[in-house]
């Protein structure tokens, strides 16, 4: 039996710290199966390692949805972090450098943003956030990169 090139969509759990080095495990082997380099792979480990944490610590847990993205020529990962938490009320101020609502170094949310091509963020205050990002193996995104 020929195995699939590529792994399929993944849900792997956010509820502790063994979770997080888990992800960031898995983020790692699917970039590198995707043919990221060293730096891609490590530039979305860790926005993914910064997220989850997020997920964890400020969504009070939730999981992550890890799926490969093929283009024909380009291949991506595709990460949404989800959570049934408090909800983020200000986007734009969670946006930005150095904010924390308490505890950290308000740097995760704009620093994750900076490492990868795409970012998004759902929140709905009282039911959770959704947070997607999208990178590329290549530096420069394909043109069509809605896939
Ligand atoms: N999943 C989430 N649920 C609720 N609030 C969040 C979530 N992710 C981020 N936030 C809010 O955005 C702020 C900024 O996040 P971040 O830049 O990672 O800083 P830090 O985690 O160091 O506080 C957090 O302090 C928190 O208020
Ligand atoms: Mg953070």
């Amino acid at each position: 039996m020929q195995a699939s090139r590529h792994a399929a969509p993944a849900s792997l759990p956010i509820g502790s710290d063994a979770d997080l080095a888990w992800v960031r495990q898995q983020v790692r082997q699917a970039a590198a199966e995707l043919g990221f380099g060293l730096v891609q792979q490590t530039k979305l480990v860790t926005a993914a390692s910064e997220l989850a944490r997020n997920t964890l610590v400020h969504g009070g847990g939730g999981h992550v949805m890890i799926t490969p993205l093929d283009t024909g020529q380009s291949h991506g990962l595709r990460l949404a972090f989800v959570d049934a938490g408090p909800g983020i009320r200000d986007l734009d101020q969670a946006m930005t450098d150095g904010y924390t609502s308490g505890g950290g170094l308000g740097l995760g949310m704009s620093g994750a943003k900076r490492l990868v091509h795409e970012f998004d963020v759902e929140s709905r205050p009282g039911e959770g956030t959704t947070v997607t990002v999208t990178a590329w193996a290549t530096a420069v995104p394909p043109s069509r990169p809605g896939v």
